[in-house]
This record gives structure tokens, C-alpha cells and sequence, in this order.
């Protein structure tokens, strides 16, 4: 079992000042599956991903990357590992063009023309904003297109891991689609995608897997299809009217 999870929290606890945010989260993300994090507002997902990239500290417990203890190294090496991350206000540098985003993410290039040619074209058909608005500030951008660009960023290298707070959060279902396609192609390049999700039409659509948080925990961990056909769960678990 333990083989086939490319990313695994165990008892996992974190503080934040003095606060206790995480109670014990144990989190199983297999390899080549979509793992769906969700859960009310509140109930500990974002501190979950960050804990992941060493952004917090989790104070007991492990997080283990491919057999490898990560809890305590610095968030640039976890990154290194082939994990990339997209948190909720998406980390784009507003006064730069998309273009200088994007390179900024691109690890091994200085100009556009050193990225690689096949994966920017990939990219710009997944996201056609993304190479609509090449030359202009990413701070012009509408709430989905920064979202695009975004994830853009995040996959302008291959990874391993892919890990989005929110990525549906705001967008017109045009773009929702356009996510959903994305995160489907990247899924069928072999990535092992984490996202923390709200729109449970979403997460259906994509999920292998889902984990469902309450103050600090998992409190459910299966088949994504078994919670989307059984109402009664959802209510139980995320409060959803019937
Ligand atoms: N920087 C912080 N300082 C203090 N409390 C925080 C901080 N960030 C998050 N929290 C608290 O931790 C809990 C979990 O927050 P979060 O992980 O953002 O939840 P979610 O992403 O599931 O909505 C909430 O009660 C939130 O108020
Ligand atoms: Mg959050």
C-alpha cells in the first residue's frame, strides 16, 4: 500500500503561533491519482498544504515524499523534489508581463525561446489566455485568467507532484472546464495532482481519491465515486443541503 502513495502525512500537527491547527492529519496521496482535499472553511486544508512544503512546521508527525522524510527540510529543496505548489492567492508578481511570469518559473530558462518549444505550445492550448496576454502585466488579468497563468506556472517544467489550493475558486464554468481538461491531461502524463477543492462538481469530476477535513483532521479517506453517490455522506460530512 505504503509503495504506491507518492506523498503520505502520519499524525501530522502543526501550530501556528500559539494556535493548534492540525490535530493528526494522516493523508494518503497515491501515485498517478487525483487526491481531492476538501472540507469546510477553516477545517485545516490550506495549513495541510503548506505544512507539505515546509511553508509551517508540523511540530509531531511525518510527512513523507517517495519513501523520504521531507518534515523538516526547506520549502526550495521540497520543491526541488518535482513538487510544485499553487497557493489560494496564486503567487503571481502582478507587475510583470505572463511571459516574465512564466519564466520566472521555468527553472533552467532566462528567455522565452528556451523553454521548451512543444510544452509552451501545450500550454498555450490548454490556457489560450496565457499566450493571448503574453506581453501584458499579469496584474490586468481577469481572476481566471490569473488562475490560468498560474497553473501555467506551475507546469511550464514537468513535475512529479502537482498540489492546488482553490484552483476552481471564482471561475466562470468556461474556465472550469478548461481546468478540468488540463488537470485531465496532466493526470494522463502520469502526475500525481493534490487539489483542495470547494465546488464538489469539481472534485467529482476529477477525483480518484478524496479526504475530507474537520478541525485539524481527515475525517473520511476513500473513493471519490462512493462519496459522490451517497448524499447522505456529503451532508454528514461537508453539510451540503439534500
Ligand atoms: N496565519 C494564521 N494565524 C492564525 N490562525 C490561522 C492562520 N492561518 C490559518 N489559521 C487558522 O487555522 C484554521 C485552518 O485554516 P486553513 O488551513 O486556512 O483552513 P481551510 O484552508 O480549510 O479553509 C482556521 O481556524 C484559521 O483561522
Ligand atoms: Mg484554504
Amino acid at each position: 500500500m505504503s509503495a504506491d502513495n507518492l506523498l503520505t502525512l502520519d499524525g501530522v500537527h502543526t501550530h501556528i503561533a500559539a494556535y493548534h491547527i492540525l490535530h493528526g492529519v494522516d493523508l494518503a496521496v497515491p501515485r498517478g491519482q487525483v487526491t481531492m482535499l476538501l472540507g469546510r472553511n477553516g477545517a485545516g486544508k490550506t495549513t495541510t498544504l503548506r505544512t507539505i512544503m515546509g511553508l509551517w512546521r508540523a511540530s509531531r508527525g511525518s510527512v513523507r515524499f517517495a519513501g523520504q522524510d521531507i518534515g523538516q527540510w526547506p520549502t526550495p529543496r521540497i520543491a526541488e523534489l518535482g513538487i510544485a505548489y499553487v497557493p489560494e492567492n496564486m503567487g503571481i508578481f502582478a507587475d510583470l508581463t505572463v511571459k516574465e511570469n512564466l519564466l520566472l518559473a521555468a527553472r533552467g530558462a532566462r528567455t522565452a525561446q528556451q523553454i521548451d518549444g512543444a510544452r509552451l505550445q501545450w500550454i498555450f492550448s490548454l490556457f489560450p489566455a496565457v499566450e493571448k496576454f503574453w506581453n501584458h502585466p499579469a496584474g490586468k488579468l481577469s481572476g481566471g485568467q490569473k488562475q490560468m497563468l498560474a497553473v501555467s506556472r506551475a507546469i511550464v517544467e514537468p513535475r512529479e507532484l502537482l498540489i492546488v489550493d482553490e484552483p476552481s475558486k471564482g471561475l466562470a464554468p468556461a474556465i472550469i472546464h478548461n481546468m478540468i481538461e488540463a488537470f485531465a491531461q496532466l493526470k494522463a502524463q502520469g502526475v500525481t495532482i493534490l487539489l483542495v477543492e470547494q465546488n464538489l462538481s469539481f472534485a467529482e469530476r476529477l477525483g480518484d481519491r478524496v479526504a475530507v477535513m474537520d478541525n485539524g483532521r481527515v475525517v473520511h479517506a476513500g473513493a471519490m465515486r462512493a462519496l459522490a453517490e451517497d448524499a447522505a455522506l456529503q451532508h454528514a460530512l461537508l453539510g451540503l443541503a439534500l
